[in-house]
């Protein structure tokens, strides 16, 4: 079973009033809450032998939606809180511009992605076949994640994550979730292991 972690430290930052951030940590102790409720509730049945029902059927599609949730919000908040640039120089870095041409390029692509209409994530995800970073978008939770690919920096744009303080004003609030992108721990989750990029 899934505990929720303490991302309490967080309640400080700029930009980020702590009303927003609360009622966001609260969302996703629901979705930790109800991935454990599914992972419970789809073992009865598999005991049961009720696999062939639209319960499970359900139940089944809804796991990766409430997992995703999950594990996607402990992403987001475990990279924010920083206030360092990216180390142009850093393994990160040098990875960004050789797959985009510069830094700038690659935050105007994850921005705009950002920007597009609909709720979801924006991630920037590694291949770890090649190395090669892309940023994608994710509808909702669970749609569009590129398979075995690894997430390096995730952005959350459901309207909860922006509006309580930024109205409509999207672009605002990426703009302050870039003041705060620990860069540190985005670098710490590459996973494959580089020569001289
Ligand atoms: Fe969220």
């Amino acid at each position: 079973m899934y505990t929720a972690k303490d991302y309490s430290k967080l309640s400080v930052i700029e930009g980020f009033s702590e009303t927003l951030l609360k009622n966001h940590f609260t969302l996703y102790q629901g979705y930790v809450t109800n991935t454990n409720k599914l992972i419970t509730a789809l073992e009865e049945i598999l005991k049961d032998g009720k696999t062939g029902t639209p319960e499970y059927a359900e139940l089944k599609r809804r796991l990766g939606w409430e997992f995703n949730g999950m594990r996607l919000h402990e992403y987001y908040f475990e990279n924010l809180g920083g206030n360092t640039a990216l180390d142009h120089y850093g393994i990160l870095g040098k990875q960004i511009s050789c797959d985009f041409g510069s830094y700038d390029s690659w935050a105007k692509d994850f921005k705009s992605a950002g920007m597009m209409r609909g709720i979801g994530w924006v991630i920037l995800y590694e291949d770890i076949t090649n190395g090669k970073l892309f940023n994608f978008w994710i509808n909702e939770h669970d749609i569009g994640h590129p398979a075995g690919c690894n997430p390096v920096l995730v952005m959350d744009v459901f309207e909860h994550a922006f509006m309580l303080d930024y109205g409509l004003k999207r672009a605002d609030y990426i703009e302050a979730f870039f003041k705060n992108i620990e860069w540190q721990v985005a670098e710490s989750r590459l996973k494959l292991v580089r020569e001289e990029v």
